[in-house]
């Protein structure tokens, strides 16, 4: 068996890819992912962190209690108050579902007692539950030694084929002529 490197994607589903995209990109800064005609069309993906959201739509969203995805926040305090700027509720208790645990009182976030975690949950507008976290003590290797997670400016991406999507766009522009 080959080693596993990384989780690649979370699949959600989405009733609306215009409201899905415009939500994840206010609120959570993703980026769309431009695959070129015929893969957008397929589908909408988005990049966050050093993750990618895959959506797959359905007339009838099924919601299961308790099921959601975490995404690490590189500062707590900047998240809170860019949630409150853009009118997205929080709650450390996911709404009631889950038990309010330890690490303080506060209804809104928690602080896990073994990390320092910071965590709260929102929903994106079709409900999908997303879980906020923020490990202020960092990350560490076997070793113990600090380390970062790959990224630069605008983060990394998955590299695609060079010029595929510009080839895409010119085939799909020239085929409406
Ligand atoms: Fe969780």
């Amino acid at each position: 068996m080959s080693k596993i490197t990384a989780i690649h994607h979370i699949n959600i589903q989405i009733s609306d890819r215009q409201q899905t995209r415009e939500w994840y990109e206010r609120v959570l800064g993703a980026e769309f992912l431009d695959r070129g005609p015929a893969l957008n069309k397929r589908q909408l993906q988005l990049r966050i962190g050093t993750g990618e959201i895959h959506t797959s739509e359905t007339e009838k969203i099924i919601d299961v209690p308790r099921v959601h995805f975490a995404i690490e926040v590189e500062n707590w305090d900047e998240m809170l108050a860019h949630l409150d700027s853009v009118g997205v509720s929080y709650s450390r208790s996911a709404g009631g579902s889950f038990a309010p645990g330890g690490g303080g009182d506060d209804p809104y976030h928690g602080q896990r007692e073994d990390t320092g975690e910071h965590y709260t949950y929102i929903n994106d507008p079709d409900g999908n539950l997303i879980e906020l976290v923020c490990h202020p003590l960092g990350l560490e290797s076997s070793q113990s030694d600090q380390i970062a997670l790959a990224q630069d400016e605008k983060n990394v991406r998955w590299t695609q084929i060079p010029g595929f999507v510009e080839e895409a766009n010119a085939a799909t522009a020239k085929a409406s002529v």
